[in-house]
């Protein structure tokens, strides 16, 4: 069931929202060559607890999973494409680093990702990441009263296809509000104009998650978590909380 968010609630997923743009920038511009990603989910912590926030990620347990999730960031390295869990994995020169994070505040989710490269990358690499930020600037537009949830997939599609990269079949966006994942899904693929109608008041999760490799086939890690291209090539993944409102999509997950 697709609930709308009144006003009253968008402005407390806004809140929400600004925690988690503190938590990516701090852990961003902590991810130096040397420090490891369970230091970087150390400062995500603290930043949720400076605010009296609650992790949406902690002990989360979907249906897909084997075990519940025990850290407040996903840390995804190189291949990984989503949900790795941060270890003592030291970060080096030329990684690419996505960091994804979830707040809850007075019973509210807000979600965001972005990905970023440790030192200097190639490139390559950096085309990955402009591609995948420029797909969900794209989602994020289609994200407007009138249209249809398909519009958000064929937007993001397009971005990703022609630029040559694959995407993960299974995996894509989703509503959130009281709880992280709610209806509707959000797929990164999808025909214009088809599915919902987009009205003011849903609040949805875009998340692009490109594969440099231009093949959509991952697998999961055995830690019955962490989402790898099959190929082993890199991936890249953005996320933003945006609400539909009458004016447009409004960003809830910037600063
Ligand atoms: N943004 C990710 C998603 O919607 C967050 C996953 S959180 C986890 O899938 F707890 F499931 F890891
Ligand atoms: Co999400």
């Amino acid at each position: 069931m697709v609930e709308l968010k009144s006003a009253r609630e968008i402005e407390i997923m806004r809140r929400a929202g600004r925690v988690v743009a503190e938590a990516l920038s701090a852990t961003s511009a902590a991810a130096k060559p040397g420090v490891s990603l369970l230091e970087l989910d150390e400062i995500a912590r603290e930043v949720l607890a400076k605010h009296g926030a609650n992790s949406s990620f902690l002990g989360y347990h979907p249906h897909f999973a084997s075990t519940p999730y025990p850290a407040v960031i996903c840390a995804s390295v190189n291949e990984v494409v989503v949900h790795g869990i941060p270890d003592g994995y030291r970060l080096r020169e030329g990684d690419l680093l996505s960091i994804d994070f979830g707040a809850e505040l007075d019973g509210y989710h807000a979600d965001a990702a972005i990905t970023v490269g440790v030192g200097e990358i190639t490139a390559e690499d950096r085309r990955l990441l402009e591609t995948t930020e420029r797909a969900l600037q794209a989602g994020i537009s289609a994200a407007r009263p009138g249209n249809k949830l398909g519009d958000i997939g064929a937007a993001v599609s397009e971005v990703a296809r022609r630029a040559g990269y694959g995407m993960p079949r299974d995996y894509g966006g989703h509503g959130i509000g009281r709880r992280m994942h709610e209806d509707p899904s959000v797929p990164n693929e999808g025909k214009a104009g088809r599915g919902l109608r987009l009205h003011p008041g849903l609040v949805i999760a875009i998340e692009p998650m490109l594969i440099a490799g231009g093949k959509d086939d991952c697998r999961l890690a055995s830690d019955g978590w962490a989402v790898v291209t099959a190929d082993g090539s890199r991936a890249a993944h953005f996320e933003h909380t945006v609400a539909i409102t009458e004016r447009g999509p409004r960003i809830l997950t910037l600063p």
